[in-house]
């Protein structure tokens, strides 16, 4: 594998093993294929705080599929469904329920994005195309990752319009506030039992991330259910895809549940990082965001175990939310229920000091939490 000079880059290395052949600036954009765009897309706003952005659809003349994007700070969503029947994104949508289609990633150029990785082995999804338009040009290109998830490069060049060519501004009348969710901190990928090295080697060799951390099933089994799990970056962190599996356990791992009701591989989890988790969680549960609970006794013997924090255990005990510590600082974070009707995809909300790890402290109350929701389901 060629190695490059990555002073040249002018992005921090954080992640010193991984090879950023690519290299990969952050996360363009998050596409879910969903049964009704319209109403997703009033959910992100009303519930999320996400902001519209654009749009297209039969009034831009695109006549099977229609997308909204909502955007809030440098977290930018897609919602598509679509306007026939029988097509690519119904059978998606029969196949999975709403549910991530596509991570995009943001490069400077995504012809040589795409080439470095198909020639490493990634399947194309779709071969360099340039979409133009009176603001300037996007260059796309998209290869298969885990179950039918794909990654779109998106090369922007100075592209000056909305979002890309093909949508046009989209502002309607109703905005709600935003709720202080600033980026992507990681996005989790489910994967089928003893695939999590496949797709963990297929991160490494295509796209040249390392693993940060693994971990096992001795760290996140609960009496019943188990899973494992390998965080693999790029070289400048900006992109950290942790990768589960599940593992054996008395009853069905929380993995599985999920690989059962999506029908395979995808998207488990979003972490959305905020600078004040105290603030957005509560404008969060005030507009309705329902999240997992831990018992009381969590906060009993929590500062025992990660010592001093900035802030009032009170408020966290309030709203629920989790601390960690590891080497570097703390974290702070909290998991949504199920944001769909299928057990599949949920919410993290994250906010970091100085901590780079996971919460891995936390599986086992969090862990627990979900199997009671498992048991309510009747699927543990
Ligand atoms: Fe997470």
């Amino acid at each position: 594998m060629a190695t490059v000079d990555k002073s040249s880059l002018k992005l921090p290395i954080e992640n010193p093993e991984a090879q950023d052949f690519l290299p990969l600036l952050g996360t363009d954009y998050i596409e879910l294929y969903v049964g009704n765009a319209k109403q997703s897309a009033y959910y992100y706003m009303a519930a999320w705080g996400f902001r519209p952005l654009a749009y297209a659809g039969l009034e831009t003349g695109q006549k099977d599929k229609v997308s909204y994007v909502l955007q809030q700070d440098k977290i930018r969503l897609v919602l598509s469904s679509p306007l026939q029947s029988g097509g690519e994104i119904n059978k998606h949508i029969d196949a999975h329920g709403d549910g991530v289609k596509v991570v995009a990633l943001w490069v400077d150029n995504a012809t040589k994005s795409h080439k470095e990785t198909t020639t490493r082995g990634a399947k194309s999804y779709f071969e360099p195309k340039t979409l133009e338009d009176q603001h300037g040009k996007v260059v796309l290109s998209g290869i298969h990752t885990y179950g039918e998830t794909v990654h779109v490069f998106v090369e922007r060049g100075d592209y000056k319009g909305v979002f890309m060519p093909g949508f046009r501004k989209w502002d309607p009348f109703y905005k709600p506030a935003e709720v202080g969710l600033k980026y992507i901190d990681h996005i989790v990928g489910n994967v089928g039992w003893n695939e999590m090295n496949k797709w963990c080697q297929f991160y490494a060799k295509v796209m040249g991330f390392a693993q940060l951390v693994s971990f096992d099933d001795k760290d996140i089994s609960t009496e019943y259910t188990a899973l494992m799990s390998k965080v693999m970056s790029n070289g400048n962190g900006r992109i950290k895809f942790p990768i589960n599996e599940p593992a054996e356990g008395r009853k069905k791992s929380q993995i599985e549940e999920y690989i059962d009701f999506y029908n395979g591989a995808g998207v488990q989890h979003m972490a959305l990082a905020t600078d004040n988790i105290i603030e957005t969680v509560t404008a969060l549960k005030n507009r309705g965001v329902e999240f997992l609970t831990v018992p009381a006794s969590y906060y009993e013997d929590v500062l025992d175990r990660v010592g001093q924090i900035d802030e009032d255990l009170e408020p966290l005990r309030e709203l629920g939310i989790l601390i960690d510590r590891d080497d570097e600082g703390y974290l702070l974070q909290i998991f949504t229920k199920p944001i769909l009707d299928r057990p599949t995809m949920f919410i993290e909300i994250i906010q970091r000091k100085g901590a780079k790890s996971f919460g891995k402290g936390n599986f086992k109350a969090l862990f627990e939490a979900i199997e009671r929701e498992q048991e309510a389901r009747g699927t543990l």
